[in-house]
């Protein structure tokens, strides 16, 4: 089969690594990639959003099967509009990607269908929300504007002045655009976060291994939310009981409200929970994979990643065995100084062979976020340019070879957080998980 990935960051790097192990794939490209995905795919410069492009692209050039793996093109329709031209595609549809892409749509989905998550409220009017925000009379408060916002549009205010000053930047100033015509206030809720991304064909569902994410730019989570700063997987706080009733709780009783909504989600489903003192709750849906949750899940994949994507989209997953290894993966993201507010582009990056470690590691893959290739030279491209990442038998082994790894590789101005990890290990030590 004749592949296409949309997406051009780490993510897409992991899933067409894990692609390329699959005896079906026999060609695969990339639009429009980066640097170091050049050294695995053909990339094609288009961009990932310009869906009569790429749309008219695949059908140019025949693919078999397209994996639309960022979710803007995903919440633009790119799905159905693959399906429009006859050509089968890995991702929800345009109306089953508004959970990610309308967060008063998935508010709406969870309250309506008895799923647990943070007590909201729905404003179109700055006035009104804050009247809303003034009668709780409870901080902190979290405010989130509707749309999509690179993970940014997320304000958690601990007074009302702050409130006040949130519901105009996302309302008036219009800092996120239309995604903040209108905001969801939210109750803040406190507890262990897991990641939890799940195969799903609308009516079967698998859940992948779960993972952690590190999203505060600085150690000990200190500094700005960013798209996150590394990964591990499993994380310790979701053992097999919290499994099983996350699975009856949220995984199910989500896919049949997308059925009885009548849009049934086809995909990866991203689950985003907090293990609150009152159960496990959803802060978020993505109609996507995770990133960088993705480069420490896909490394555990056991079988054939392409066979379990074309089930998702014809509707078989039930027949197909989704299996993760025993063991752990840490991904360290090595990002450029100031990020992610201002940083620089084309720096060098030393240590690096073909995209991978200069000395190879055992366990250890390089996956590019933003890099570039500039006469022959990989430079950074991005705020997040690298996530290094391991597996391993154990986490501590998992974490120390990935630390290891960024040891030799080098651009100015790197910048990593030096505790990927620490909680999750903490968790194991204590028990108290
Ligand atoms: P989101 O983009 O919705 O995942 O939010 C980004 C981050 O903000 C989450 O990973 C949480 O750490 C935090 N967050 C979001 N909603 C809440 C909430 N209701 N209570 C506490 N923290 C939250
Ligand atoms: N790492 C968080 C996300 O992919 O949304």
């Amino acid at each position: 089969m004749k592949i296409l990935v949309v997406g051009g960051g780490g993510r897409e790097h992991a899933i067409i690594k894990a692609l390329k192990k699959s005896p079906d794939c026999t060609e695969i490209w990339c639009a429009p990639g980066n640097g170091g995905i050049s050294c695995d795919a053909i990339c094609k410069n288009i961009k990932a959003t310009d869906v009569q492009a790429m749309v008219a692209f695949a059908a140019e050039e025949k693919f078999d099967y397209v994996v639309v793996a960022q979710d803007d093109p995903l919440a633009l329709g790119m799905v159905d509009a693959l399906a429009a031209v006859g050509i089968p595609a890995f991702g929800p549809d345009k109306a089953a990607a508004r959970i990610e892409a309308s967060k008063v749509f998935s508010k709406n989905l969870m309250q309506k269908y008895g799923i647990p998550t943070a007590g909201y409220g729905v404003f179109d009017d700055p006035a009104q929300a804050m009247e809303y925000i003034r009668k709780q009379g409870k901080y902190p408060v979290v405010i989130k504007a509707d749309g999509l916002a690179l993970g940014k549009g997320v304000l958690i205010c601990q007074s009302e002045a702050e409130a006040e000053e949130g519901i105009k930047e996302i309302m008036l100033d219009k800092k996120f655009g239309a995604s903040g015509n209108n905001v969801v206030v939210e109750e803040f809720l406190t507890g262990p976060e897991v990641s939890v991304l799940a195969f799903t064909d609308g009516t079967t569902l698998k859940p992948m291994v779960s993972s952690m994410d590190h999203k505060r730019a600085g150690d000990n989570d200190t500094g700005l939310n960013t798209g996150g700063m590394g990964t591990i997987a499993p994380n310790p706080y979701y053992t097999p009981e919290m499994a099983q009733r996350c699975m009856e709780e949220i995984f199910l009783p989500t896919i049949r409200a997308m059925q009885a909504e009548g849009c049934p989600f086809k995909g990866c489903l991203y689950f985003g929970l907090m293990l609150t003192p009152d159960g496990p709750k959803v802060i978020e849906y993505n109609c996507r994979f995770g990133d960088p949750e993705t480069q420490v899940v896909l490394p555990l994949l056991e079988g054939d990643l392409l066979r379990i994507m074309r089930a998702t989209t014809d509707g078989n997953l039930a027949d197909v065995e989704v299996r993760f290894a025993d063991g752990a993966a840490a991904c360290v993201i090595l990002a450029s100084g100031g990020y992610p507010v201002a940083y620089e582009k084309g720096k060098v990056i030393d240590g690096l062979t073909e995209g991978q470690l200069a000395q190879p590691m055992d366990g250890v893959t390089v996956y590019h976020s933003g890099t570039a290739v500039q006469d022959g030279a990989m430079v950074t491209a991005g705020g997040r340019v690298l996530g290094v990442s391991a597996t391993a038998a154990t986490l501590p082994q998992a974490l120390e070879k990935a630390y290891k790894a960024c040891d030799t590789i080098h651009f100015e101005a790197m910048h990593k957080r030096t505790d990927i990890g620490r909680r999750a290990l903490e968790a194991l030590k204590t028990r108290n998980v």
